[in-house]
């Protein structure tokens, strides 16, 4: 299988929730490895930045009113298809929909204030890995 990167993010509610060493056992436990790690609390440039493809969206304001409520955890997690295999344990957007067992079925309270970020593809994980990380930052495990 593939050796994959993809970018990461706990989000304000989970950190709030002090639920980031649950949530990063996860990742742990299903053979993701984290190669690079930082806390941030994002300014309203750097969401909106970060969500660009959402713009237009009747969501967007709020969603980056919430991604800037609090400090946020932002990662790149690395391993055999790393971006699917993020995308099944962060489980759907709603957290209402979201499979038993998902991190977002388990620490999410709406579709809102979702807990967790995932890239949804190959190209969105290059971007957003490059949006907070210098090659610099990024510490490969092997
Ligand atoms: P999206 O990329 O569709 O979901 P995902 O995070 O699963 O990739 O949307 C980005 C975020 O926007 C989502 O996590 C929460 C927020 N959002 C809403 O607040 N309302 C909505 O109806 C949708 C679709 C998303
Ligand atoms: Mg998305």
């Amino acid at each position: 299988m593939a050796q994959e990167r993809t970018l990461s993010i706990i989000k304000p509610d989970a950190v709030a929730k002090n639920v980031i060493g649950e949530i990063e056992s996860r990742f742990e436990k299903a053979g993701l490895r984290i190669v690079a790690m930082k806390m941030l609390h994002l300014s309203n440039e750097k969401a909106e930045g970060f969500y660009a493809e959402h713009k237009e969206r009747p969501f967007f304001k709020d969603l980056v009113g919430f991604m800037t409520s609090g400090p946020v955890v932002v990662q790149i997690l690395e391993g055999d298809n790393a971006i699917t295999a993020n995308r099944d344990l962060m489980g759907a957007t709603n957290p209402k929909e979201a499979e038993a067992g998902t991190i977002r079925a388990d620490f999410a309270n709406s579709i809102d204030a979702n807990a967790v970020h995932g890239s949804d593809s190959p190209e969105s994980a290059a971007r957003e890995i490059g949006y907070f990380f210098a090659d610099d930052e990024i510490c490969p495990r092997g």
